[in-house]
C-alpha cells in the first residue's frame, strides 16, 4: 500500500443541511453559514459525517427533520475553519447526537481568537460558545491534527494546506489573531478541507476556502495522485476579492476537468456569475435542502 493510498469510496450523498440560501418555498431554513452531512458507503461499511456545524444548531436540527436526516446516525465532525459560521451550532447539534466521545476533527488552531478590523471589530472565532469545554461536556472529543487524517476508506481531510499558489498566497478577508497580546495577520493555518476519493474522482469538500480554493485542489490532487475532480463543494469565499483574483480563480478551475462545481455561501455573486457564464449546466449556487449523489 502507497503512503498516498487512502482507498476508495462506493458511494456518497452530500445533503446541505443549511446554507445562505434557503431555495424556494421548501420548509427549509437558511442562515450565513455552511453545515453538509455526507453519507458515505466505504468498503469497511457505511459512514455518516457532519461536516461544520453552521452558526446555530435549532435550523439545520429544523432542516434534518424536514430532510429524514437522524442527528444519532453522525459518526463524526470535521470542522472546516474556526468561523462561527461553521463551529457555532456544534454543541447543539452533539446535544442532539447524543453520544459520547464522538470524534471532532480540527486543526490544532481552531480555537484561537480570530477577528477582522474592518469595516469595524468584530470577533469571528469560535468564542466561548463553542469552548473546547462546552464540546466536550456535550458528547464532542477534540482530535486536533494538522496533517492529513484518513477517516475511513476514501475518506481523508486535507489538514493545513501548506503550499499555497502564487495568487492566494494570503485569503481574501484581512483578519487577525493575538500573539502573547500582540495583534498579528491571521493566514488561517486551520483552514481544511475534505477529499472523498470515488471511481468518477475526487469530491472536495471545502468550508469557506480561506486556503484558497485552487490551493486547496492543487492538495487534493497531490495527496491522493487521482488527477480528475468530480466535484468541488462549498463556499470559495471569493466574496471580496478583487477582478484579477476572480479571473485566475476561474481559469485555473477551467483547467481541471472538473465535473461539478456547487458553491454559493462566502463565494460572491460576482464570482458565482463568472462560474455560471464558464461552467454552465457545470455550476450549481448551493442552496438549503440540495442532495448531491455520487
Ligand atoms: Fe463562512
Ligand atoms: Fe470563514
Amino acid at each position: 500500500m502507497l503512503d498516498n493510498d487512502y482507498g476508495t469510496l462506493q458511494n456518497l450523498t452530500v445533503t446541505i443541511l443549511i446554507e445562505d440560501y434557503s431555495g424556494y418555498d421548501e420548509g427549509l431554513l437558511a442562515q450565513h453559514g455552511i453545515s453538509f452531512l455526507l453519507e458515505a458507503e466505504t468498503v469497511k461499511g457505511s459512514k455518516t459525517i457532519l461536516f461544520d456545524a453552521g452558526q446555530l444548531a435549532e435550523p439545520i436540527l429544523h432542516n434534518m427533520k424536514m430532510l429524514g436526516k437522524d442527528p444519532a446516525t453522525i459518526d463524526l465532525v470535521v470542522l472546516s475553519h474556526c468561523h462561527s459560521d461553521h463551529t457555532g451550532g456544534l454543541v447543539g447539534l452533539l446535544e442532539a447526537i447524543g453520544r459520547k466521545r464522538v470524534p471532532v476533527i480540527a486543526h490544532p488552531s481552531i480555537c484561537r481568537t480570530n477577528f477582522v478590523l474592518k469595516p469595524a471589530f468584530k470577533s469571528f472565532g469560535m468564542g466561548p460558545a463553542s469552548s473546547a469545554a462546552l464540546i466536550e461536556n456535550a458528547g464532542g472529543e477534540m482530535i486536533l491534527v494538522a496533517e492529513p487524517l484518513a477517516l475511513a476508506p476514501g475518506i481523508v481531510t486535507t489538514g493545513e494546506i501548506t503550499d499555497k499558489i502564487d495568487f492566494e498566497a494570503n485569503p481574501t478577508l484581512s483578519m487577525f489573531t493575538l500573539e502573547k497580546g500582540k495583534m498579528v495577520a491571521d493566514f488561517m493555518p486551520d483552514d481544511l478541507s475534505l477529499v472523498l476519493v470515488l471511481d468518477e474522482g475526487l469530491v472536495i469538500i471545502t468550508g469557506c476556502s480561506h486556503a484558497g480554493v485552487i490551493s486547496i485542489i492543487e492538495t487534493a490532487v497531490r495527496m491522493t495522485g487521482v488527477e480528475r475532480v468530480a466535484a468541488v463543494i462549498g463556499g470559495f469565499h471569493l466574496i471580496d476579492a478583487d477582478d484579477a483574483r476572480i479571473e485566475a480563480t476561474v481559469k485555473k478551475l477551467a483547467d481541471y476537468d472538473i465535473g461539478r462545481i456547487y458553491t454559493g455561501h462566502c463565494t460572491g455573486l460576482k464570482a458565482e456569475a463568472r462560474l455560471q457564464q464558464v461552467f454552465g449546466k457545470k455550476f450549481k449556487k448551493t442552496h438549503t435542502g440540495i442532495t448531491i449523489k455520487f
